[in-house]
């Protein structure tokens, strides 16, 4: 039954968009989805330790649809930690949300909890879709890691740098960015895993032999459509899709982080563990004695 110490959660909701429709006049679609997956993450039965935010929490960066973010968030009976995304504005970000960290000019900082470190880093370039990693950035991430060479550590970030084959959200997996922050993090063999945001999909994948994650998110979902791109033929497929909102659960426990990604909806349950399932309860746990 697990033993040892409580297991840390960490939840994460990625990409809310707040403020994709202009003029909604009232509660648009971001918010309901925002709403019903805060909803939902405060009724499961997991309670987290804290709530990482990786980026894109709003379309156009602007402090009303910030304010509509902390709204809804306010319900929230554990800390909240933003990080930035291409749609935000860090100014914006650190005024909704005061108790952020930030050094020298970025959102990016480290939390610790029970013997485990997260480093939230900041991918943003104002202006660029993709991501960002200069030099400044990868030196503070190179010392944090150096400094804390064997605490074992998770690293949150809005851009994944990976290829994903979804063509038109992708980078170059040779962009600047991305190898300065390989190189950052070469031999750092404490980081576990690396969680991110932006695509709009759960993905499962590795970057220099560490775990990648990419959560599902808030707002509505990029297709999953991994035939190539060309910008000069506007072919008609499907780029976004109404597919449910859903969020992250990071389970990290005997040195091992297990991540669940929960769909968010009405669901029917069919089946529940009373009396009449007792038997089989019981014959899967004496399997493991
Ligand atoms: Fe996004
Ligand atoms: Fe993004």
């Amino acid at each position: 039954m697990g033993g040892g110490a409580k297991p840390v959660l960490i939840a994460q909701l990625t990409d809310i968009h707040i403020g994709f429709e202009q003029n909604a006049g009232g509660e648009e679609l971001n918010d309901l989805r925002l709403r019903i997956t805060i909803e939902r993450l405060l009724d499961q039965p997991n309670v987290p330790d804290m709530l990482m935010l990786t980026g894109d929490l709003t379309d156009r960066g602007d402090a009303a649809s910030f304010a509509r973010i902390t709204g809804t968030l306010g319900a929230c009976p554990f800390p909240v930690y933003p990080l930035v995304g291409n749609h935000d504005s860090r100014e914006a970000l650190l005024r909704a949300f005061p108790d952020c960290p930030n050094e020298d000019g970025f959102v990016h900082y480290a939390i610790e909890i029970a013997g485990l470190r997260i480093l939230c880093l900041d991918t943003f370039e104002p202006g660029r879709h993709g991501g960002a990693f200069c030099a400044r950035r990868a030196a503070w991430l190179a010392g944090q890691l150096s400094a804390h060479r064997h605490t074992p550590t998770l690293i949150f970030m809005h851009h994944p740098p990976v290829v994903s084959g979804i063509d038109w959200m992708d980078p170059r997996a040779d962009e600047d960015w991305i190898v300065n922050f390989g190189e950052a993090i070469a031999g750092h063999s404490q980081i576990k895993a690396i969680h991110c945001g932006h695509l709009h999909r759960p993905l499962q994948t590795s970057f220099r032999g560490i775990a990648l994650g990419v959560s599902p998110s808030v707002a509505p979902a990029v297709s999953l459509d991994l035939r190539p791109v060309d910008a000069a033929v506007p072919d008609g497929r499907a780029l976004i899709t109404t597919e449910p909102p859903g969020y992250a659960l990071h389970r990290w426990h005997g040195g091992t982080l297990a991540t669940h990604y929960e769909t968010v909806g009405d669901w029917q349950t069919l089946a529940r563990y009373g009396p009449q399932l007792q038997p089989m309860m019981r014959d899967m746990f004496a399997e493991r004695e």
